[in-house]
């Protein structure tokens, strides 16, 4: 049998009240359909096709998973959304359908879901929950068999008080599937056609109905309004603080934290508040980030410090360094064993050596630093000529004065001085000082002009 995937996500989602189609919208940093498509991945479909309808164009632009699209047009149901996807549908196909704007689904939940389904049964994640409403609801007989699922429109008061709810995922055979599809009509409250009435069908047909919950309720939780978007993002970031702590990492605040992306983590790491951390980041044993830092696809090594309010974006750090406070380390910066980057100094493109420091007030872009290197306050890489970006060297153990502008491309050699407030736009051979200062005068006699009365 071949594992098929069907994904739901034609729905506009009114309530969100955007020009964006729902699944559009982010969690964690990610569209709710990537979520979905991610999490079905652990099936290792050989299709999944996503039934889209609002703003079906925006949706295939965005989404870069290798999924086959059907379009309906019309959003007749949920039946009907299905029943678009079925020409990708084979009889022997094993067939998982999801919903886009049901986000945090776990992997293994998709996967114990799949294992129910077989020729004679069909699988059916249901949850019980505390207040169903809104749900379908799942319909047992006196030996506890699932007899089909009504929705709370059509539900009977008796039925309103089942608690056991539709999570409106599924497992199913294509030839059962099509069969069934091909046999629901819109006779409801909603005028709908339903996919949860081929429960009734495969009763009658003699199949069985098998069940699975999911380990946490909130892995069925949709999304419909802002306002629920924002309820499954706390739980979701409760989560990535709850699985960082129980790795060795201290939160001083586990409600102030957002991790929108994967992250590895050592141990003994020590995150002060408002930590934002969006891509692929990994962090290092023993390292310390205060508060209010930005941390975008990064590698920080062992030991490293991060001081308060830093932003560091595509940058690789290896072991005991310092940054910040206020910095900013943008692309392709790479900071060497030791390196310090202090306050108010902005680094790209960059590769900083051992020991190196950038300590205060600096612009250090497409350089290429050597190691024990001190960049005093206020230094300037001018990389940019208007048209074109240069690299400037600095060899080992160069010390640049104080409000130096290195004018690219340029080198200067190891152990060479930069005398403070220099514009530096030729090379400078190793160990010497180049300084271009005006040279200072004093004038005698001189008085300061005085206010006219
Ligand atoms: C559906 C189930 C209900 C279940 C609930 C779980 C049916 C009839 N009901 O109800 O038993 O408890 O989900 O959340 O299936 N969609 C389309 N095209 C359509 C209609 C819906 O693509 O024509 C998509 C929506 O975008 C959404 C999903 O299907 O992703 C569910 O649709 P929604 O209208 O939210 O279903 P409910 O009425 O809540
Ligand atoms: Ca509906």
């Amino acid at each position: 049998m071949t594992t098929k995937v069907i994904v739901l996500a034609a729905g506009k989602g009114t309530r969100m009240k955007s020009a964006k189609p729902k699944v559009l919208h982010h969690l964690a940093g990610k569209s709710m359909l990537a979520h979905v498509l991610d999490g079905v991945g652990v099936l290792e479909p050989e299709t999944t096709v996503v039934v889209i309808g609002h703003g079906s164009e925006m949706v295939q632009q965005e989404i870069e998973h290798s999924v086959s699209w059907a379009m309906q047009s019309e959003q007749l149901g949920t039946g009907h959304a299905v029943q678009q996807a079925l020409p990708h549908i084979e009889d022997n196909d094993k067939v998982v359908i999801a919903y886009g704007d049901v986000p945090l689904t776990r992997a293994s939940t998709f996967e114990a879901l799949y294992a129910l389904c077989d020729d004679k049964t069909v699988g059916l994640l249901s949850v019980i929950l505390d207040d169903p409403t809104g749900y379908g609801r799942i319909v047992r007989d006196a030996d506890n068999r699932v007899t089909g699922i009504v929705e709370q429109k059509d539900a009977s008061v008796e039925q309103q008080a089942i608690q056991e709810s539709n999570s409106g995922m599924l497992s199913i055979t294509g030839a059962r599937l099509k069969d069934f599809l091909a046999r629901i009509d819109n006779n409801n409250a909603q005028k709908e056609y339903y996919l949860t009435d081929i429960f009734k069908l495969a009763v009658s047909d003699g199949l069985t109905i098998e069940t699975v919950h999911p380990q946490d309720v909130w892995e069925v939780f949709g999304v419909n309004s802002r306002i629920q978007l924002a309820e499954l993002e706390r739980i979701h970031q409760n989560n990535c603080a709850t699985e960082l702590m129980e790795n060795g990492v201290t939160l001083r605040d586990p409600s102030r934290i957002d991790v929108r992306g994967p992250i590895t983590t050592g141990t003994d790491i020590e995150m002060d508040v408002n930590i934002v951390f969006e891509g692929v980041n990994s962090i290092g044993t023993g390292v310390k980030i205060g508060a209010n830092c930005v941390i975008i696809d990064s590698k920080i090594g062992d030991n490293t410090l991060i001081l308060p309010n830093s932003v560091l974006e595509g940058a690789t750090i290896a072991s005991g360094c310092s940054i910040g406070p206020y910095a900013r380390l943008r692309p392709g910066t790479e900071l060497a064993d030791g390196a310090k980057i202090g306050n108010f100094v902005e680094v790209k493109q960059a590769k900083i050596g051992d020991g190196s420091k950038v300590n205060h007030l600096s612009y250090v872009g497409d350089a290429e630093v050597g190691n024990n290197v001190n960049v005093g306050a206020g230094t300037i890489t001018c990389n940019y000529d208007g048209a074109n970006k240069h690299k400037t060297v600095l060899e080992d153990d160069v010390f640049i004065g104080s409000n130096s502008a290195l004018v690219a491309p340029v080198t200067i050699g190891s152990g060479s001085t930069i005398g403070a407030g220099s514009t530096i736009s030729k090379d400078v051979a190793a160990g010497k000082l180049a300084v271009t200062r005006a040279k200072q005068a004093q004038i005698d006699g001189w008085e300061r002009p005085e206010k006219k009365r």
